[in-house]
């Protein structure tokens, strides 16, 4: 693989991906590190003309009376502060001495072989990778920056991520350590966001990039339900399948930062990494800091381009888990049925006709611990309610599983209950300012699991219930940011770690948790899609979407959602209607063919609805069982968005070998007047026929004249179309 060089003669590095390069050079001695080109792929070695984009207007060493002119305006690899970088910048180091200048110079690089992986952090693996190091160093303060590149080579994604090493005799404080800095130089830039609320996540958002700094981040100690840690950067005319987009994918689940800045010379410099508000990090000399990896992606085909690359990046080199493959067993969680009100029995006959109807597994809510009968209290007391799950849990268990589903089990590993035996045992456990009360937010408080005694415990009440009843699936909980943030074993100068040390513990609980029970399907929550990111992905499979299982709500935020994170990983249930969150009323079969863009299951109590809708279940599990594997690993197609257009949803998934697709159309609101649209299709391979139901083409005609649909009678209708070869 020779996919890195570094080209001595113009002492630059050229990084190719299969349609991207990414180019940065040594300028000036002792030398600096600048970022020249990222884009479409550049085949020619020979960069030398592109060392002029920069415009540095005269390098300190042949002009020293304006060293400033230079650093406000170089495009610097890696930014510091501190020393004449008057923009955004990427890292902000302190002394002991309370001095904050740094000013980095290359002092090596190298080029390995393979992806190395992150400490404690989760990370892009696979072995057909090469990855660049190049190492930068203040030499007052000894400080080291080692930039690390990985490129895999069936991939176009660029995968970055900072060491910061103390070479230096004293401590040094990082008040802001991101992970990544480039720039990007066009005037038509536009800035994609995902943002949203709890019920409405990852709404897509787009602005022209102005003149400062634009962004979005997270000090909620989640990556949040408010902004997603995405950004993309794109050209004006970019739209699904044409125009260039760059997207940057922070792999990381607590606070973050990511934005643009664009400076007077309409230089963007695009940066994401962990958010320095929460953040100060000492390093005594010899310690190392790591900072989360991201994943840039550079697409000429327009959004589609860039979401098909986090698709398959994010499914060949992130999720580990045994289940990213295989087909997923159908669910049925008991939350929106019963809320808290439940029993064996209850959950019994639910799983009872949910065995009659195909479904393949009974997942068991919030309610099945400790005093638990509402949400007032009892989190932390992970010992069965023996009131509610009479005989136990492991009765219920074998109960199920002798109906031919299998078990899984909700968990809200982080938290405590003020009312509860924990908190009355441990009050210190609770993550608070000493002499202040803390806000409790669903009326709980964060567990400190930096502290160690305190994520053992919780380990150990996981397996406990995990080792006594056949469980094969856990729900993983969190349903409140942090707060009032203070451990009590950290040091004052160390409080600043607090937040990304929280971070690393939950991880490090999730890797416990995985590494013990590698069969266990595990799926990521956090009041819905609080904490729906890629750091998430390297510990679960799947992670639930959103709390709002209202189908139409569905449409805006499965959108959002596909745009970076593979399908495969969408947790996407069919409820009840009215919904319990709109109110809305949605055909049964939409319902279905919506929850079908996911990891398909049920959320609503299977012996008390209509009966009309209970007989079309099996329908749906047989739908689920013939798409899911073309849905979960074929490439995905956004065709038509209802946010943009207000009238129909469509997207479609194609088979690597263009062999089978299936179409998703869902007519929102029905057009008056209109009869039908062609709705043209993408992915298809030109020259071949495809059939389907109602008839046959060739892939241009579907892709360039487009899909007859007819519009159908009343709103809220959907049709699915299967097109094989
Ligand atoms: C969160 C989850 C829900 C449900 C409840 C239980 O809100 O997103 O799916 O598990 O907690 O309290």
């Amino acid at each position: 693989m020779d996919r890195i060089k570094y080209i001595e003669k113009w002492r630059m590095f050229k990084l190719d991906t299969q349609h991207s390069s990414y180019i940065c050079a040594l300028v000036d001695e002792p030398a600096y590190l600048a970022q020249i080109y990222y884009g479409r792929r550049i085949s020619d070695d020979d960069v030398r003309s592109l060392a002029s984009i920069g415009d540095w207007g005269g390098v300190p060493s042949s002009n020293p009376r304006d060293k400033l002119t230079f650093t406000d305006s170089y495009p610097f690899e890696y930014p510091v502060s501190g020393c004449g970088d008057f923009r955004e910048t990427a890292l902000r180091v302190r002394t002991e001495s309370g001095h904050a200048a740094c000013e980095l110079f290359y002092s090596g690089h190298r080029i390995e072989e393979g992806k190395p992986s992150l400490e404690g952090l989760p990370a892009t693996f696979g072995d057909n990778a090469q990855t660049l190091i190049i190492t930068l160093k203040d030499p007052l303060i000894g400080l080291e920056a080692e930039l690390y590149y990985s490129v895999f080579e069936d991939s176009d994604a660029l995968i970055r991520s900072v060491k910061l090493v103390n070479g230096g005799k004293d401590a040094l404080y990082l008040e802001r350590a991101l992970s990544v800095a480039f720039e990007i130089r066009r005037t038509d830039a536009e800035l994609l966001t995902l943002n949203g609320a709890w019920a409405r996540e990852r709404h897509i958002q787009r602005n022209p990039v102005a003149y400062g700094y634009q962004g979005v981040f997270s000090r909620r100690g989640e990556s949040s339900h408010q902004h997603n840690p995405f950004i993309a950067v794109l050209s004006g005319d970019c739209r699904q399948e044409q125009g260039e987009a760059y997207g940057l994918s922070l792999c990381y689940s607590g606070n973050f930062r990511a934005g643009v800045f664009k400076d007077p010379f309409e230089r963007i410099r695009v940066m994401a990494g962990i958010d320095p508000e929460d953040f100060c990090w000492k390093l005594e000399p010899g310690d190392h800091f790591t900072c989360p990896e991201a994943a840039l992606v550079y697409s000429a085909q327009g959004l589609g381009g860039m979401s098909r690359t986090y698709h398959d990046l994010y499914r060949d080199h992130l999720i580990r888990s045994a289940w990213k493959d295989r087909l997923r067993p159908i669910l049925i969680n008991n939350w929106e049925a019963t809320y808290f009100d439940f029993d064996s029995e209850k959950l019994l006959a639910i799983a009872k006709e949910a065995a009659k109807s195909g479904i393949e597994m009974l997942v068991m809510d919030d309610g099945w611990f400790g005093n638990r009968y509402d949400d007032n209290r009892a989190l932390g007391d992970w010992q069965v309610n023996e009131e509610k799950l009479k005989g136990g849990l492991k009765k219920l268990v074998d109960g199920v599983n002798a109906l031919g589903l299998k078990f899984g089990i909700w968990f809200e590993p982080e938290m405590v209950s003020p009312d509860s035996e924990l908190y009355r045992a441990h009050p210190d456990w609770a993550i608070a300012v000493p002499g202040r009360k803390a806000g409790l937010g669903r009326n709980q408080y964060v567990l400190d699991l930096t502290r160690p005694e305190v994520s053992e415990h919780v380990f150990r009440c996981l397996t406990e219930v995990l080792d006594s009843a056949n469980i094969e699936y856990v729900k993983w909980d969190m349903n409140r940011p942090l707060s009032d943030l203070g451990s009590l074993e950290l040091p004052p100068e160390r409080m600043g770690e607090f937040s990304h040390r929280y971070m690393l513990a939950v991880y490090a609980l999730q890797e416990k948790l995985i590494k013990r029970y590698p069969e266990l399907l595990l799926e990521n929550c956090s009041g819905g899609g609080g904490r729906f990111d890629a750091g998430m992905l390297y510990y679960s499979p799947q992670i639930w979407c959103s709390d709002d299982t209202d189908a139409i709500e569905r449409l805006a935020i499965q959108e959002g959602t596909a745009l970076v994170y593979p399908l495969s990983c969408m947790g996407a249930h069919v409820s009840d209607c009215p919904n319990h969150i709109t109110g809305r009323s949605t055909p049964f079969e939409t319902r279905g063919q919506v929850a079908l863009a996911g990891t398909f299951g049920y959320e609503l109590d299977i012996t008390r609805i209509p009966a009309e809708d209970r007989a079309r279940i099996p329908g749906q599990v047989e739908l689920y069982k013939k798409y899911h594997m073309l849905i979960a690993q074929g490439d995905y197609y956004r065709l038509e968005s209802y946010g943009e257009n207000g009238a129909v949803d469509a997207w479609m998934v194609v088979s690597r070998d263009k062999s089978e697709a299936l179409v998703s159309f869902l007519q929102v609101k029905n057009v008056p007047n209109k009869y039908w649209m062609g709705l043209k299709l993408a992915g298809l391979d030109p020259e071949r026929l495809y059939r389907w139901e109602e008839g046959e083409a060739h892939g241009d005609s579907l892709m360039y004249a487009g899909l007859m649909i007819h519009y159908m009678p009343g709103d809220f209708r959907g049709k699915l179309i299967h097109l094989t070869t």
